[in-house]
């Protein structure tokens, strides 16, 4: 039974800015840090001066406001993220609690010519993206490596992990670019369980549609991507790439991360291409490297969106796990990679300044912090058959829905029963 508790689009409206009343922020003014970017340190020390922000909120009683300028304040604290553990699935989806897939950088030629078509009809196989994980794989990797998440304290027994919320990297990059997309909506299933609170995305109708009827040329090009990869990396330090193997994109090297966004702790998971082949890079996350493709770049237009919507989606992907730098290989209209350039994340702010009405950073990020704000206040049955959706279409507020026993409950009952039993025959001993 589908209980609807706030379906109604109400938009937000902004206070008259005399009217705002100060209020203590809940966040640190991070300096300016150049190369490190935004990420809070662990000897970062506070401010001495506080800072303050309007007293403006963006939660209304029925739903989330997603307009930019409702979050354009001091950059939320952010700390550098944490590599904990990783996990790889191999060419058939399988879970392995190790680094078997990572890959190794091998830096190509500027102009490599790379011809990105390559094997799309005879050396691929296309992983099954109508088969729904949700957090599967996460939650394998959590029950295989409780020792590192585990509360220490006698006094937080009701909380199984020491952790807030529980989800996939690319949900949160859907989240920091929210108050900058127009075109494209999502639906967040969250389930609070033990007092951690889980995210996983529910597939949106028309997601769907676009899925089932893909042009031929689309799908062509989402070869592109992993045939980059293929031409750039290798399966050992000293091996070279091999472009005449097949691409097979099941198999998956991820990350798992703990972090801390204001005051939610977050573990969440992503997928890395590569790292840096050298033994004295430092340690992951830092030598991470992301692998990207887009269309060559001959027009001031076509560099001004470049800047405006590719950039946004690198950085945002990129910046929360702490991966440091994108790898971009330009390509022609016939799939021939002409040219390849590093982005270092801490610069990509800087490359955007001189665009007009671009993304901000501290947009994204104060925005990710107020929805799992909302989300924290919002989740309170404590119960893994009950799912808060929360939606978002463009140009609208983020509302939600409340089910019960529905088709959206995502934790399944390998995860709950040993959860459980762990965390009841810890309280008795
Ligand atoms: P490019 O982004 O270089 O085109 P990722 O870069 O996140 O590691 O993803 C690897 C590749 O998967 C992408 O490479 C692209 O080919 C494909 N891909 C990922 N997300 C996609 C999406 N939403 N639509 C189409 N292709 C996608
Ligand atoms: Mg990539």
């Amino acid at each position: 039974m589908l209980t609807v508790v706030a379906m109604d689009q109400h938009k937000y409206h902004h206070p008259n800015s005399s009217h705002h009343k100060k209020r203590q922020s809940a966040y640190q003014r991070e300096g300016d840090d150049g190369e490190r970017g935004h990420y809070k340190s662990k000897h970062f020390k506070p401010s001495h001066h506080q800072q303050y922000h309007s007293g403006s909120n963006p939660v209304s009683s029925r739903g989330l406001s997603t307009r930019r300028e409702l979050y354009e304040r001091d950059f939320p604290v952010y700390k550098q993220p944490v590599e904990v553990g990783s996990f790889s699935l191999d060419s058939r989806r399988r879970f392995f609690n190790d680094a078997r897939q990572l890959r190794y950088y091998v830096e190509p030629d500027k102009e490599p010519n790379f011809d990105l078509r390559d094997g799309y009809k005879d050396r691929f196989i296309k992983r099954d993206d109508s088969v729904k994980e949700k957090l599967d794989h996460i939650l394998r990797w959590i029950l295989a490596n409780r020792s590192k998440l585990s509360s220490k304290s006698a006094e937080n027994k009701s909380c199984a992990l020491d952790v807030d919320f529980v989800t996939w990297r690319g949900h949160l990059t859907k989240l920091l670019t929210t108050p900058y997309e127009a075109r494209e909506g999502w639906l967040l299933a969250v389930t609070r369980f033990r007092d951690t609170l889980y995210i996983s995305e529910v597939e949106t109708e028309a997601a769907r549609r676009e899925r089932e009827n893909r042009t031929g040329r689309h799908e062509e090009m989402m070869y592109w991507g992993y045939k980059f990869e293929q031409y750039t990396c290798a399966d050992t330090v000293h091996s070279s790439p091999d472009p005449g193997g097949v691409v097979n994109t099941n198999e998956a090297f991820c990350t798992v991360v703990q972090t801390r966004l204001a005051d939610h702790r977050l573990l969440f998971s992503g997928e890395v291409d590569c790292r840096d082949k050298d033994p004295n890079a430092p340690g992951p996350p830092a030598c991470y490297i992301e692998l990207k493709t887009s269309a060559e770049i001959c027009t001031p237009k076509q560099r001004s969106n470049f800047h405006r919507f590719k950039l946004l989606k690198w950085w945002a992907q990129s910046f929360l796990p702490g991966v440091p730098r994108v790898v971009a290989g330009f390509r022609d209209h016939d799939g021939v990679v002409v040219s390849v350039e590093t982005f270092p994340i801490s610069k990509i702010s800087h490359l955007i300044k001189n665009e007009q009405n671009c993304w901000k950073p501290t947009v994204c990020m104060n925005f990710c912090c107020d929805f799992l704000s909302f989300v924290k206040q919002t989740v309170t049955e404590d119960d893994p058959s009950v799912v808060y959706l929360f939606s978002y279409e463009p140009h609208r507020d983020v509302t939600y829905s409340l089910h019960r026993d529905s088709q959206y409950s995502f934790l399944p009952q390998w995860y709950m029963e040993e959860i459980t039993r762990s965390q009841d025959s810890h309280s008795q001993s």
